[in-house]
């Protein structure tokens, strides 16, 4: 790792992400309104053992710990999302302005420990009564979500600097409209055609909002990058990676950078076509300061021999992370490197990168995790490796501070560098937190002698 150090400029930001759903809890609180993972988690079978986001890590009240937990890490920046329910409980109208509140602390604090605070808006968490009037497949859903953009930036964008609109339109739309698995269990490919347009038109008007309220923002959105392999030499298999990246990757990355969906992924998703009007491309693709990728492993793909699905993809396989997902730095080197030649953003951030091991606390009360440690090492030499081709990563969050509500698992997974033991709510760094402390500091040390 140390031949590393160098590659990261002085200015590079050290940060750790989070989301509101997974670690807030107190969601009946502050004249919350309901959301659609409150809704989706009292359906039977939908989440591991019927777990919710109801008291999650409690960081709604604890959040002052977390932030000395940040400090003693000495991250530069924290990336966490505000609760769109606990906002607008009616999804649109009336402002909450307990809820309001409760971001203006989180900032302040944040602040006071000389960290910067990169809020993004929407990490999935819709409310309900907007869910009942069509979610994300009305239309009318993302000019409410132009009235979240305006609250948030007016109170918070006199100190808010760094803003991303959306994390990972793919899942909400797909995971959530498409395939069932998410909140809302919606399973329509028409649904979740209809979701993604409108989550990305969503973004695009809620740019223009930021920008409008906020001083002197950076904005961005935060897109999940999951690079396409073919499994084999075999031509096929190459067509079918193509389709993969077309439907997972390009359709948002394409559409909120270029303003314009990829034709293959049109043609894969015929007869369906997204919902677009007359000025929609326009609209959810406006400049950006940066874009954020989220990115874990990579998918192996292989042509579907028997018809159907022209792709599948076969159960990864050698080094695996609990949630079965191949460790695969090259991947995210690949990314890195393809958004920058594909798109040339000003700025790229690793918005999200981390694994779940099965971390359990020892004998002696420490929570040793050499894989996670090896993982994150590989990946930041992978990002280290792109910084020195030129690409333009001004800083790297590692997914998560803390153990949390990882959605239809439940707290089945653990992905923090901080354990979190839920019955009593403490909260022990794992050896990975000392780890990435160290090597933040080092780094440090390092491009100050170089800088
Ligand atoms: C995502 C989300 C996070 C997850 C994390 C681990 O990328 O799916 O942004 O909420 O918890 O990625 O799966």
């Amino acid at each position: 790792m140390d031949g590393i150090y160098a590659s990261f400029p002085p200015d590079f930001l050290w940060g750790a992400a989070a989301s509101s759903y997974q670690i807030e809890g107190a969601t009946t609180e502050g004249g919350r309104g309901e959301g659609i993972w409150d809704r989706f988690c009292k359906v039977p079978g939908a989440v591991r053992n019927g777990e919710s986001g109801a008291i999650a890590c409690d960081f709604f009240h604890r959040y002052p710990d977390d932030v000395r937990l940040m400090r003693e890490l000495g991250l530069d920046a924290f990336r966490f999302s505000v609760s769109w329910p606990r906002i607008l409980p009616e999804g649109r109208g009336r402002i909450e302005p307990r809820g309001l509140d409760f971001y203006d602390r989180l900032v302040d604090e944040l602040l006071s420990a000389d960290i910067r605070p990169f809020l993004n808006l929407f990490h999935w968490d819709l409310p309900q009564r907007l869910e009942d009037e069509g979610g994300w497949t009305n239309r009318a859903t993302a000019e409410a979500f132009v009235e979240l953009a305006e609250a948030v930036a007016a109170r918070l964008g006199d100190r808010v600097t760094d803003w991303s609109t959306h994390n990972e339109p793919w899942c909400a739309a797909w995971l959530g409209y498409g395939y069932g698995e998410h909140a809302p269990g919606r399973k329509s490919r028409i649904d979740a055609v209809a979701a993604a347009h409108h989550l990305l038109l969503s973004h695009g008007l809620a740019v223009e909002a930021i920008r409008r309220e906020a001083r002197d923002p950076q904005v961005g959105i935060i897109l999940d990058a999951w690079p396409a392999y073919p499994a084999t030499d075999d031509p096929a298999d190459a067509v079918a990676a193509q389709s993969v990246d077309a439907l997972r990757n390009r359709f948002f990355f394409d559409g909120a950078l270029l303003g314009k969906y990829p034709d293959d992924a049109l043609e894969l998703l015929a007869p369906i076509a997204p919902p677009i009007r007359e000025g929609d491309m326009a609209a959810l693709s406006p400049r950006l300061d940066w874009v954020g990728v989220n990115n874990y492993s990579r998918t192996v793909v292989r042509a579907n021999p028997d018809g159907g699905e022209p792709f599948e993809m076969p159960a990864a396989n050698g080094n695996l992370t609990a949630m079965g997902w191949e460790v695969y730095p090259s991947g995210l080197y690949d990314v890195l490197t393809h958004v920058h030649r594909a798109y040339a953003p000003a700025s790229i951030y690793v918005t999200e990168n981390g694994a779940a091991f099965p971390d359990i606390q020892g004998h002696d009360g420490a929570v040793r995790d050499p894989e996670r440690i090896e993982y994150l090492g590989s990946y930041l030499e992978a990002v280290a490796q792109a910084l020195d081709e030129g690409v333009p990563i001004r800083g790297y969050f590692v997914w998560s501070l803390l153990d949390n509500f990882e959605w239809s698992l439940g707290y089945g997974r653990r992905f923090g560098i901080v354990y979190v033991d839920y019955p009593t709510q403490e909260r022990i760094p794992k050896s990975s937190f000392t780890w990435y402390r160290d090597l933040i500091a080092a780094v440090r040390v390092d491009t100050r002698r170089v800088g």
